[in-house]
């Protein structure tokens, strides 16, 4: 068996490393393409009940140490997704990200993902830069809890809530999430973030404020598991600002089962998965860690 088998509850990852929810996860033929380049699941973009064409431009731009967007979820709502998903699902793990903004569209976008063969649905309760979604919902540890909840009883795959940074109480929303019967915690999404034209004298961003990733916010994602480490008992997924074997240990050591890669997959390449895997092999072996499950949490003891 490889040492780089793990597991976030029953869904299984030949690789402990996945795509991030909203890069290069949007078509059948992208997603593909990221489990070939040795990704061990993909969480697609977010999608929503309606298609959505996002915030105007500009709504990204690079910064030092990441990046910051303001995509405003664009994508093609939840009906006309159904085939990019038949597309992958046949090719490997495909976790179903989903944003609804009540507990009703959650569950129907919930319902629709298990339909298309998703392994997992994550519920995204975090996103800092769409009104009425994400991180409005998810700072409310009672609307988190109703949310999970609503969702659970409705469909047989495991649910997985993402969670903000940019609340003071992430311990309290965890053990919401947890007590709504979420089979997984995904932290974190990104930092909500603001980047001024001088010349302009007027935030860059159409949308004004966006979320920062990449590497800046690697610190600041490794603290979020670490933390939550102690209070939860369900399993943890890292995520901010992993490009390379190092970041991917720190989450692992902090608490994770199992991490995903966005901003990397950008600046990068898809590449980016093959290099992770092959160099955390290289340190296990090094190091004495004979599987993933050996390092959770080890940084925490
Ligand atoms: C361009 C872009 C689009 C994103 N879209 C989504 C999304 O649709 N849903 C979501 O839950 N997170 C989304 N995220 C957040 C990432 O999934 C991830 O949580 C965050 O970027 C931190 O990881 P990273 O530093 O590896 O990028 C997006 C991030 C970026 C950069």
């Amino acid at each position: 068996m490889s040492a780089l088998k793990t597991a976030v509850g029953n869904v299984i990852l030949e690789n402990p490393g996945m795509v991030a929810s909203g890069i290069m996860d949007e078509t059948g033929a992208s997603m593909v393409r990221m489990l070939e380049a040795g990704a061990g699941a993909v969480v697609s973009k977010s999608i929503g009940m309606e298609p959505k064409a996002g915030h105007a431009n500009p709504c990204f731009t690079e910064v030092e140490g990441g990046l910051v967007n303001a995509m405003g979820l664009p994508g093609p709502g939840i009906e006309l997704f159904k085939e990019e998903m038949e597309e992958a699902v046949p090719h490997g793990n495909i976790v179903g990200s989903v944003a609804g903004a009540n507990a009703k569209e959650f569950t129907s976008l919930a319902i629709k993902m298990e339909e298309y063969g998703a392994c997992a649905v994550e519920l995204n309760m975090s996103c800092p830069h769409a009104k009425g979604y994400g991180m409005e919902l998810g700072t409310d540890p009672a609307i988190v809890k109703e949310i999970v909840s609503v969702v659970k009883s409705a469909v047989k795959i495991p649910v997985w809530a993402k969670l903000t940074p940019n609340t003071h109480i992430l311990p309290q929303i965890a053990l919401a999430a947890q007590d709504g019967g979420a089979d997984a915690i995904v932290a974190i999404n990104t930092l909500k973030a603001m980047v001024i034209s001088p010349e302009f004298a007027k935030p860059f961003l159409s949308n004004k404020f966006g979320g920062l990733s990449g590497p800046a916010v690697k610190p600041v994602g490794v603290r979020a598991i670490y933390d939550l480490y102690k209070v939860v008992s369900i399993p943890l997924v890292g995520v901010g600002g992993i490009s390379n074997w190092r970041d991917a240990a720190e989450y692992i050591m902090a608490g994770a089962q199992a991490f995903q890669i966005g901003s990397a997959v950008l600046t990068d390449g898809p590449g980016v998965f093959g290099k992770v895997n092959r160099d955390l092999e290289v340190f296990m072996k090094d190091y004495g860690y004979g599987s993933v499950k050996d390092m959770v949490g080890v940084a925490n003891e």
